[in-house]
C-alpha cells in the first residue's frame, strides 16, 4: 500500500475532499508573470504588477464564486498580494470558501538528450518553499509538466516527467500541501485520438508507478489530466461523447479509485467545448469526482469583457460566474447549454 504516514495525512485527505466537492471545481489563475503578460497584451494592457493585481482582484472577488469554485491556484506573487483595496487575497478566498493553492513548479526548460522535448524544474528548495506557502495559507499545490506527442514522446521525456511529478508530490505532502499531479499531454499535432489515448496510457502508467515508489498517499492527491482528444491540427474532430468515452476508458484503466478528484485542464479548448466535454463525462457515476481546473476556459470571456476598464468589472465578474456556473452544472452532469 502506498501510504505515507506523515504528520499531515488526515489534513491532506480532508483538503483533497473539500476541493473535490460536488458541483465545484478549481479556478486556475496561476499564470506566471510571462504568461499573464501575454493575456494582458491581448487586451492592450502592459504587464505591470498593478494590472496583474487588478485582474486577479476582479477574479477572486466575484460575488458568490465559492458556490462553483472550491480551490484557486495562485502564482507566488498573488499568494502574497493584496487586492486593489488592500485586503489579503488569501483572506478574500477564505471568505468565499475557496481553498488557496500555489503553483510550485519553476517552469519548463529543454531536456538534454531528448527529441527537442522539455522537463520541469523546481525540486531544489521545494520543501522549504512548500512550508513557507503553507504558512501563508496555501493548502494545495500544482506542478505542470508537459509531454509533446509530435516530438515523440521519447521514453526519456516520459520518465523524467513522471519521476519529477512523483518527487514533487511526496515533498508537497510532507509539507501539508495536496499535490495536483499534472502531466499535460499537449494538444498540438495532427495525430488522431487513438494516438493520444496510447500516449496517455503510457504516461499515466509511469506516473502512478513512481507515485507509489515515492510512497505518495493517493487519497491526498488530485490529478489534472488533459482530456483525450485528437491533436489540435487533426482533421477528424471528436464529439463530446467520444472524448468522454476515451477519457473515461483511460482513467478507469490507470487511476485507482483511492484518488479523490480528477480536475481536467482546458488546454486550449474553447469555453463551451470544455464544458460540454466535462458534462459528457458526468453522464454516469464515476469512482472519482470528475471536475475542472480551467484557466483559459474560465477566464477568456471575462478578460475580454474587462478590457482593463474599471467600469467593466461587474460585467467581467458576471462572465466569469457564467462559466463557473456552467462548469458546476457539467460537474453534476446537468449542463444543458
Ligand atoms: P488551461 O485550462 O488554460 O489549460 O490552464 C490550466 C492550467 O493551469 C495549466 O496548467
Amino acid at each position: 500500500l502506498s501510504i505515507r504516514a506523515g504528520a499531515y495525512s488526515d489534513e491532506l485527505v480532508k483538503t483533497a475532499k473539500t476541493i473535490a466537492s460536488p458541483g465545484r471545481g478549481i479556478l486556475a489563475m496561476d499564470e506566471s508573470n510571462a504568461t499573464c503578460g501575454k493575456r494582458l497584451a491581448s487586451i492592450g494592457l502592459e504587464n505591470t504588477e498593478a494590472n496583474r493585481q487588478a485582474f486577479r482582484t476582479l477574479l477572486v472577488s466575484a460575488p458568490g464564486l465559492g458556490n462553483y469554485i472550491s480551490g484557486a491556484i495562485l502564482f507566488e506573487e498573488t499568494l502574497y498580494q493584496a487586492t486593489v483595496d488592500g485586503k489579503k487575497i488569501v483572506d478574500v478566498l477564505a471568505e468565499q470558501n475557496i481553498v488557496p493553492g500555489i503553483k510550485t513548479d519553476k517552469g519548463l526548460v529543454p531536456l538534454a538528450g531528448s527529441n527537442d522535448e522539455s522537463w520541469c524544474q523546481g525540486l531544489d528548495g521545494l520543501a522549504s518553499r512548500s512550508a513557507a506557502y503553507y504558512q501563508q495559507g496555501a493548502r494545495f499545490a500544482k506542478w505542470r509538466t508537459v509531454v509533446s506527442i509530435p516530438n515523440g514522446p521519447s521514453a526519456l521525456a516520459v520518465k523524467e516527467a513522471a519521476w519529477g511529478l512523483a518527487r514533487y508530490a511526496a515533498i508537497s505532502q510532507d509539507n501539508g500541501l495536496v499535490p495536483i499531479v499534472e502531466p499535460e499531454i499537449l494538444l498540438d499535432g495532427e495525430h488522431g485520438i487513438d494516438r493520444t489515448f496510447e500516449v496517455a496510457q503510457a504516461v499515466w502508467a509511469e506516473v502512478f508507478f513512481y507515485l507509489a515508489q515515492n510512497k505518495v498517499l493517493f487519497e491526498g492527491i488530485l490529478l489534472k489530466p488533459s482530456m483525450v482528444t485528437p491533436g489540435a491540427e487533426c482533421k477528424d474532430r471528436a464529439t463530446p461523447n467520444q472524448v468522454a468515452k476515451y477519457t473515461l476508458d483511460l482513467l478507469r484503466r490507470r487511476v485507482p479509485p483511492a484518488v479523490p478528484g480528477i480536475m481536467f485542464l482546458s488546454g486550449g479548448q474553447s469555453e463551451v467545448e470544455a464544458t460540454l466535454n466535462l458534462n459528457a463525462m458526468n453522464q454516469s457515476p464515476n469512482p472519482w469526482h470528475v471536475s475542472f481546473s480551467y484557466a483559459r476556459a474560465l477566464q477568456n470571456t471575462c478578460l475580454k469583457t474587462w478590457g482593463g476598464r474599471p467600469e467593466n468589472v461587474a460585467a467581467a465578474q458576471e462572465a466569469l460566474l457564467a462559466r463557473a456556473r456552467a462548469n458546476s452544472l457539467a460537474q453534476l452532469g446537468k449542463y444543458t447549454g
